[in-house]
Parts: C-alpha cells; structure tokens; sequence
C-alpha cells in the first residue's frame, strides 16, 4: 500500500535526502539557548494560559505516535517495493525495541501520568514533525535501506567485537529504557503523593467545608529526590539519552539515522534541562537545589 508516491513509504533517493537534511537538526535547537525563544517553549513547566493549548495527554499521544506508526508502516512496505523476501531478525528486534518504547511514551505514560500540563499548538507541531522525521529515518534504515543480510549485520568481521556488539547494544539500551521509567515514575510519585494527601485533608472535614471541586494534581511541582535526582534534576533525560546510544552500538557506530537521533535529542533536551535547572532554582532557591546538576552529575 502506497500512501503518498515516493514519500510514504519514501523511495531509496527520497529517504537518503531526508536522512541528510535530519543531520542538521541540531543547528534549529541552537535557537533553544536563547532565552526569548525559550520562552515559547509552552509545554511542562513552561506551559501557559491559552485557549488554543492542547490538553497535556492528548498532546503527548499524538505528537509521538506518529514516529512508531511511519516506522512500523515503513518496515511492512519497503522490503516488497525493493524486491526483499524478509528481513533479518536484528532488523526486526530493532523495530521492535524501537515500538517497544514508544508503547510507553506514547500510550502508557500519557494515561498513567496523574497530570500533564497542556502543550501550545506550535510545540506539539514541532514535537510531532521531529517523530515523523524520526520514524521515516530509522524505519527506512531497517526496512531495507540499511543492512539487509546476516552478513551486513556481521560487518564482515567474524570477531568477538562484531559478535557482541549487538548484546553489548542491548543490554545499554534496557539499563536506559528502566531507568527512564524509575525517573519517570518518581516524578508521577510526587504527585500520586500530593494527589493522596489533599484527599485525606478532605476526608478529615465535615461536610460543608468540603470544596466542591478538587483541584486535583495539576501543576503541582517539588524537589525530586530518589535515584538520581539526588545529583541531577533531569536524570530522566540523561537515561533516554543511553537508551538511544545503546540503540545505536546495536545498529553499528556507521548507522546514521540511529546517530541522528541521539544527536538530535541531546541537542533539543540539553538546552531544556539547563533552562529547567534555572527554573527549580527560581522556584525553589539555590539552598534546596545545591550540589545537583542539571542533566550530567557532576558536569552540567
Ligand atoms: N521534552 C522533550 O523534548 C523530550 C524529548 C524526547 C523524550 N522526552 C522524554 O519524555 C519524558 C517526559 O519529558 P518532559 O520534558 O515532559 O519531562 P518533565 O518536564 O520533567 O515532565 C515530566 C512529567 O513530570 C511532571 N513533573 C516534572 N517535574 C516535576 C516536579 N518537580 N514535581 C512534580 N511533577 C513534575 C510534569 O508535569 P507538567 O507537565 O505539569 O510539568 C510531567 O508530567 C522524559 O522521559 C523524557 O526523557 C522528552
């Protein structure tokens, strides 16, 4: 099935220009350090009042499902339109890895998350763009355009750095995966927390002193403090940062598009993470956030 001529699923040229264009993403996020347009940046912590904003879960679902969906369609479409009979199985557990956390960040996070602030339009637009771009990349790169044969996969070298590099791959990118999740969870934690506290304080009044709506969890924000959080306020971010450096030790240092993309997302997220730390200083005072970094302990 061909969606659009050339482009989904995009012919070998059509992807190799694109994969070449994604290259240069990092230049558009030096804009990120400046600090007026930061301050466009509306979603999370820097989320504004506006009637156009998109509510937090579904802004989340859809700006990320785009990447899954483009690289699941593109596996199942290009290897026939190439003339391939299959692909080999290192190309399938890469799909899968690759979904596998999409499961989460696209489907279970924005559903299990207590609260979520909302997104302006121009941010999930940008946010759903770079999944595109994303998924189109790598899922061309394992549909067929990049290795195709068990001997591709061996790089030609039957020698213990060949052989275990897939494992070695493997193995960094699910330390990552977890220890995304653990950060990710401890922040929902805060406001499980706060979200049980305000119905104890509740149940404790009679009747009348009730309000009658609750606030809910919205916007609430403290000091995280389990696991990493301990050195670094964004550890979440440094762990996805591994996961997709193991992603790619598994496709082979050569493998572009899998380079691309934890370059592209330590460019975008970095700027993020030091502006964030800014923002829990503002918050919070330096005293509380002393002796943590922003996203690398010790450094940064
Ligand atoms: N942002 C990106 O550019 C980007 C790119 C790729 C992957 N990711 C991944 O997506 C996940 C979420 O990223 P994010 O940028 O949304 O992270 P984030 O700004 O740290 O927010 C994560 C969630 O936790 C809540 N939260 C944040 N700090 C909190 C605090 N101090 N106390 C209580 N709740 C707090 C946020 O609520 P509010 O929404 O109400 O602030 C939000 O629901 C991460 O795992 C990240 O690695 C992000």
């Amino acid at each position: 099935m061909v969606l659009v001529q050339n482009c989904m699923p995009p012919s070998r040229e059509n992807w190799e220009f694109m994969v070449w264009i994604w290259q240069f993403f990092p230049l558009i996020t030096i804009a990120q350090w400046i600090p007026a347009v930061n301050r466009i940046y509306q979603m999370g912590k820097t989320s504004s009042d506006s009637r156009f904003n998109i509510p937090g879960r579904i802004a989340w679902i859809t700006m990320e499902i785009p990447g899954p969906l483009s690289l699941i369609y593109i596996m199942l479409t290009v290897p026939s339109s190439i003339g391939l009979r299959g692909l080999p199985w290192e190309n399938k557990v890469m799909g899968a890895f690759y979904v596998l956390h999409y499961i989460n960040r696209a489907i279970i996070s924005p559903l299990i998350a207590p609260s979520i602030s909302p997104i302006a339009p121009h941010i999930w637009l940008f946010a759903a763009v770079f999944q595109l771009s994303n998924g189109i990349s790598i899922g061309g790169w394992l549909g067929g355009y990049g290795n195709t044969t068990a001997a591709d996969w061996q790089n030609h070298e039957a020698n213990y750095k060949a052989g275990g590099r897939m494992e070695l791959g493997m193995m960094i990118f699910f330390l990552g995966f977890l220890a995304n999740i653990f950060h990710d969870d401890e922040l929902r934690e805060i406001r499980r927390a706060a979200m049980r506290n305000q119905a104890r304080r509740e149940a404790e009044k009679s009747e009348d002193e009730r309000p009658k709506t609750s606030k809910g969890a919205d916007k609430i924000y403290m000091v995280p403090r389990n696991g990493l959080f301990e050195y670094i306020l964004y550890p979440h971010y440094l762990c996805e940062w591994i996961e997709w450096t193991g992603y790619w030790i598994m496709a082979g240092l050569g493998c572009v598009p899998a380079r691309n993309f934890v370059i592209n997302e330590i460019a975008t997220m970095l700027p993020r993470a030091v502006q964030g730390k800014q923002w829990y200083v503002q918050r919070f005072g330096e005293e509380k956030i002393a002796g943590r970094k922003a996203v690398i302990p010790g450094v940064l």
